[in-house]
C-alpha cells in the first residue's frame, strides 16, 4: 500500500495538484485527520509493508451524520476528489458518499485476498503469497523429516487465493478453498493414495474460510479416519499481512496509484483502477464490490495433478 500512496503524491505533485493524506481512512475524514502531502512525505517507505496512513474500520461513517462530518471536512481543506485504497468496503462506503455529496472517488484495490473483481491481483497478495510459501517450505522440512501431514492454514475469510497459489508453489497434497466443497473422506483417500505410492508426508493447505472449518477442526476430523498418522496444524495468521512488499507488489501499487491520479483527473469516478492481462482498466465500483472474481479452475485441476 505504501507504494501506492507513494505513487498518488508523487503523481498528484507531478500534474500540479495539492495532495493531502488522510490518516485513519474514513475515520481521519470525519475527525479532520488531514495533512498537506509533499514529495518528501512518501520518501523512504516504497519497500515497507502496512501503511504510513494508518487503517482503520470506521462505523461512523456508515451513518448520514458521519458523512456528512467527513463532507464538512474536506469542505475545509478544498478537496475535490478522492482516492481510496482498500477493498469492499471501502469502495460502499465511497460509491455512497457520491451518491450523497458528489465528491469522486477512484479506488485502488488493496487486499492480501486477491478477491476483487475487475483486477487480476490486488496490492499485497504476491507478497502474502511468498511468505505463505516461505512458511510451506519450512514446515515441509519437519514434515519430510518425521513422516508428518501438515495441515497449513492461510488466511482468505471468503477467498482461496492465497490457499491456491501457495499450495501450488509449495507443492501441497491437498489445497481446501472455500469456493469448493470441501469432504473429508475425499482428503483422507487423496492422502492415502499418496502412501500407496511411498509418500511419507503430506501438505494440505487450508483456506481459513473452507466450510470444513478451520486447519484444527479440518485435522481433528481427519485424525479421527486415520489416528495411526502424525498429523499436526500450523495456522500462519497475520504474518502474511506484513513484511517488505514484494517486487510485483510494488509495481502493482506503483501503477495502480499513479493510473488512479490520471483516472480522477480524467474525471472518472466511481470506479476502481485495476490490472489485467497487463493493461490498466477501471471497473464500477458496483461491479467491483458485487461481482465474483472466481478461482481459476485450471489451478483448482492442477492440485491433483501435480500432488500425484
Ligand atoms: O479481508 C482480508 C483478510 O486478510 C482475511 O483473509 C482475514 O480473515 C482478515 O483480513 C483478517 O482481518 P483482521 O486482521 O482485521 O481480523
Amino acid at each position: 500500500m505504501n507504494a501506492c500512496i507513494r505513487a498518488v503524491v508523487r503523481g498528484a505533485i507531478y500534474y500540479k495538484k495539492e495532495i493531502y493524506g488522510i490518516r485513519y481512512g474514513y475515520d481521519g475524514m470525519i475527525k479532520g485527520n488531514i495533512f498537506a502531502m509533499s514529495s518528501h512525505s512518501v520518501s523512504n517507505i516504497v519497500q515497507k509493508g502496512g501503511t504510513i496512513l494508518k487503517s482503520a474500520r470506521s462505523m461512523e461513517f456508515q451513518t448520514k451524520e458521519g458523512r456528512k462530518k467527513a463532507y464538512e471536512q474536506l469542505q475545509n481543506y478544498g478537496i475535490e476528489g478522492l482516492i481510496a485504497i482498500g477493498g469492499e468496503g471501502t469502495f460502499t462506503g465511497a460509491k455512497i458518499f457520491y451518491e450523497e455529496y458528489g465528491i469522486p472517488t477512484v479506488g485502488a484495490p488493496g487486499t492480501i485476498d486477491n478477491d476483487l473483481y475487475g483486477t487480476d491481483l490486488t496490492i499485497g497478495f504476491d507478497t502474502a503469497v511468498n511468505t505463505a510459501l516461505e512458511a510451506i517450505d519450512k514446515i515441509r522440512d519437519t514434515a519430510d523429516s518425521h513422516d508428518r501431514i501438515f495441515f497449513v492454514e492461510v488466511m482468505g475469510r471468503d477467498s482461496g487465493y492465497i490457499a491456491i497459489e501457495s499450495g501450488i508453489g509449495g507443492g501441497a497434497e491437498i489445497v481446501l478453498v472455500p469456493e469448493t466443497s470441501t469432504s473429508i473422506q475425499d482428503v483422507v483417500d487423496t492422502l492415502q493414495q499418496g502412501w500407496s505410492r511411498s509418500k511419507t508426508s503430506s501438505i494440505v493447505v487450508v483456506a481459513e474460510g473452507d466450510e470444513e472449518g478451520n486447519a484444527f477442526e479440518i485435522a481433528q476430523k481427519v485424525k479421527a479416519k486415520i489416528p495411526d498418522k502424525d498429523i499436526k496444524v500450523t495456522t500462519l495468521g497475520h504474518i502474511q499481512r506484513g513484511g517488505n512488499p514484494s517486487a510485483r507488489d510494488r509495481i502493482l501499487g506503483s501503477r495502480m496509484g499513479i493510473n488512479a491520479v490520471k483516472g480522477l483527473l480524467e474525471g472518472k469516478k466511481n470506479v476502481m483502477t485495476g490490472i489485467v492481462n497487463g493493461e490498466i482498466v477501471f471497473t464500477d465500483f458496483q461491479d467491483a464490490i458485487y461481482k465474483e472474481k472466481p478461482l481459476n479452475s485450471e489451478l483448482i485441476e492442477m492440485v491433483k495433478i501435480l500432488s500425484l
